[in-house]
């Protein structure tokens, strides 16, 4: 059989056209709702923007992003209203370190998931996110009678205000004063006193690109569906010719 490279060419370049589908076509199925977004759950509730601000910024949103989406523990977090910060004595949140601000935010999160029902059963103290693994570093204590649920630092002493969330993974409660950690906040003589150069420098991060920092992501992995398609498509159509050539 006799075949010219023109018609081998034309044939290519008509089976690459009779496939319009791959091109055009949205990715096929939606990814799978990923893990609970808390940020997001937290902005539709309205009244925590500097909580917010201080989750982005401290990275502790991204982290608590992971969590969720790696743990089976879940997590319970006592999000302060925008009046709890305004409330603290000026410049409370600037004299902090970066570590410190990571340590606040921290400690307004339980490592696990607690449903108002369960509050009576937790015992004190009761481990935060907030400083390294060891048990009672950073605790908080929880008392309730009835539906009044207490928490106090030591420092802090208030009353859980609302439900915000609950999906019995993650736990959103607001608190209406900042939970300020004894051990930043009023350190007792026989702690270390804290060092007033620690990690300055750590990660900055700011708040503006973190809500940038998964969209050109997703979109990238997108393309690559797309393309390695387009190279199947591409890869059968020459084998296709090639063998109809050596017929
Ligand atoms: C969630 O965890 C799985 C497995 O650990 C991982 O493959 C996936 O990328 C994670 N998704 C997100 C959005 O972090
Ligand atoms: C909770 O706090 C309120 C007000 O501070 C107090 O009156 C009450 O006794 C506390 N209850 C518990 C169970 O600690
Ligand atoms: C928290 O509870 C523990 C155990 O009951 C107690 O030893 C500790 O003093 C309490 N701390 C505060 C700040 O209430
Ligand atoms: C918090 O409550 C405890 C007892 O419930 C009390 O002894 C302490 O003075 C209170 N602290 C503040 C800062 O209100
Ligand atoms: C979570 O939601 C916020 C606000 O809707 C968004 O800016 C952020 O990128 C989301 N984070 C993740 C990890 O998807």
């Amino acid at each position: 059989m006799e075949s010219s490279p023109f018609l081998l060419l034309a044939t290519v370049l008509l089976l690459l056209t009779a496939t319009p589908g791959t091109h055009s076509q949205p990715a096929a199925a939606p990814a799978p709702p990923g893990p609970t977004n808390v940020t997001k759950i937290l902005e539709k509730a309205g009244q925590f923007t500097v909580f917010i601000r201080l989750l982005k910024s401290t990275g502790v949103a991204n982290q608590l992003y992971g969590q969720l989406n790696n743990s089976d523990n879940g997590i319970t977090i006592f999000a302060p209203s925008d009046s709890s910060f305004s409330s603290l004595k000026a410049g409370t949140l600037n004299s902090l370190t970066d570590e410190q601000q990571v340590e606040l935010v921290q400690f307004h999160v339980i490592p696990s998931y607690v449903s108002s029902s369960n509050f009576q059963t937790l015992s004190n103290p009761l481990r935060t996110q907030a400083g390294d693994s060891a048990d009672g570093h950073f605790p908080l204590n929880i008392t309730t009678s009835g539906n009044t649920v207490n928490i106090t630092s030591g420092v802090t002493n208030t009353t859980v205000s609302g439900n915000v969330y609950s999906d019995g993974q993650l736990a959103v409660y607001q608190v209406d004063k900042v939970l300020l950690p004894q051990q930043v906040f009023d350190p007792r003589p026989p702690a270390p006193a804290p060092a007033p150069t620690v990690a300055k420098t750590k990660k900055k991060k700011d708040d503006g690109d973190s809500s940038d920092d998964d969209s050109p992501a997703d979109a990238s992995y997108a393309l690559r569906e797309v393309g390695s398609v387009r190279n199947d498509v591409l890869v059968c159509v020459i084998s296709i010719s090639l063998a109809w050539f050596y017929l």
